[in-house]
């Protein structure tokens, strides 16, 4: 968490190595000349929908200077044009016209050897699970869904079981380092114990039916629980700050809610090596991805989405229910705290300095009944270690 040489070895050997990054959703990308920007690792991406509707994510920095070429958000375009020599560029990243190739009076330009064909953007390759858009820099990576495997694609399926819409962003901006995000998504252990709201008003609870699933070793895992299962006891009377009596809230519709899933479960988080999280907390949806911006800094990307075909209450649900994620959410708020809790006082420790991982004993393994695990986390060092050579 402290090494510059790790940062930089990270994001060549993990942010470009053998993974698939989350890059956007399908339903960014409405129509041919569509475009989205976001980030794997560090690494700037222009993700574009081409005329024959096909996806396609290049590396957004052009090819002359290196400077960023799209500075938007997102939008609508045919080509990408940068601002310093304004060399073109199309939806497909080839590079299509350079200011002044013939010179001026035949004099200058660029040489006629020059081959435009040879200085197109980087591209990533492309890959959809469920209409979730994802890239990758490898070209040994095993495909999309053998990489997810079985298990995390059935539950993108579970989601993702008809046309969604887009209903807003969040950015949260965190003080620690990317892990120290990727290990707090994975732990289920914390959640009651940390977020107040959680907790008091009994939405989550270890008491509660649910468990873990992993899968690709313990890269990818699943945390799920079914809030009408709870049992009362074990939480009161424990001295667990995050319990507190007799209170409530003077508007309980933030409370109001509705079971969509017929299996019951009433919240999942699902996080996928390395730093995408896709979560359903009751009403709300929504897909996480991390992106590192120093050693000690790094922000959360939040694309919160609903049905096409909410009704007018369900919609207003989703939307009062993101009042509890986000930046000022009133769960994940202390998510952005206790990154930089950790951060905050790792300054100075030995090279040697661990931190302990034992609940749940040693196993990375699929279990239900029991959320007062770690395994989610080992899973997460495990595919760490392995990409990183530890
Ligand atoms: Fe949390």
């Amino acid at each position: 968490m402290n090494d510059p040489e790790i940062y930089r070895l990270e994001q060549e050997r993990i942010f470009q190595g053998p993974v698939w990054n989350y890059l956007c959703l399908e339903v960014e990308l409405p129509q041919p000349g569509s475009f989205r920007t976001t980030r794997v690792g560090e690494t700037p991406v222009i993700v574009t929908r081409d005329k024959d509707g096909s996806i396609h994510a290049l590396v957004n920095r052009c090819s002359h200077k290196g400077a960023m070429l799209c500075l938007e958000a997102c939008g609508h375009t045919k080509a990408f044009t940068c601002v310093y020599h304004a060399w073109t560029y199309d939806l497909t990243g080839q590079l299509a016209g350079v200011a002044f190739q013939q010179g001026i009076n035949g004099k200058g330009g660029m040489p006629p050897e020059f081959d435009r064909a040879q200085h197109g953007l980087r591209r990533l390759r492309v890959a959809s699970c469920c209409g979730v858009v994802f890239g990758t820099f490898s070209e040994t990576v095993e495909d999309l869904e053998s990489y997810l495997g079985p298990a995390m694609t059935a539950h993108f399926r579970r989601v993702f079981h008809k046309p969604v819409e887009v209903l807003g962003y969040h950015h949260q901006a965190m003080n620690n380092n990317w892990k120290l995000y990727m290990e707090n998504s994975r732990d289920p252990y914390h959640a009651s114990i940390l977020h107040t709201f959680f907790a008091t008003f009994k939405l989550n609870r270890l008491t509660m039916d649910g468990g873990i699933t992993v899968e690709h070793g313990g890269w990818h895992t699943m945390n799920f629980s079914k809030g009408a299962t709870m049992r009362q006891g074990e939480y009161e009377g424990t001295g667990i700050r995050s319990v507190v009596e007799d209170v409530g809230l003077a508007d309980s519709s933030l409370l109001a809610r509705r079971q969509e899933f017929d299996d019951g479960i009433t919240i999942a988080i699902q996080s996928i090596f390395p730093g995408c999280v896709h979560q359903q907390i009751y009403n709300t949806l929504a897909l996480r991805q991390i992106v590192p911006q120093a050693l000690d800094r790094s922000e959360l990307h939040w694309t919160l989405f609903g049905y096409k075909d909410d009704d007018p209450e369900l919609r207003q649900m989703r939307l009062t229910q993101a009042n509890l994620i986000g930046p000022a959410g009133y769960v994940s708020m202390e998510d952005g705290s206790v990154g930089e809790y950790v951060q905050r006082a790792i300054g100075g420790v030995s090279r040697d300095a661990c931190s302990v991982m034992e609940m749940g004993g040693s196993e990375i393994a699929s279990t239900t009944g029991s959320r007062a695990t770690e395994a989610t986390l080992r899973g997460f060092w495990t595919g760490y270690r392995e990409l990183m050579g530890f």
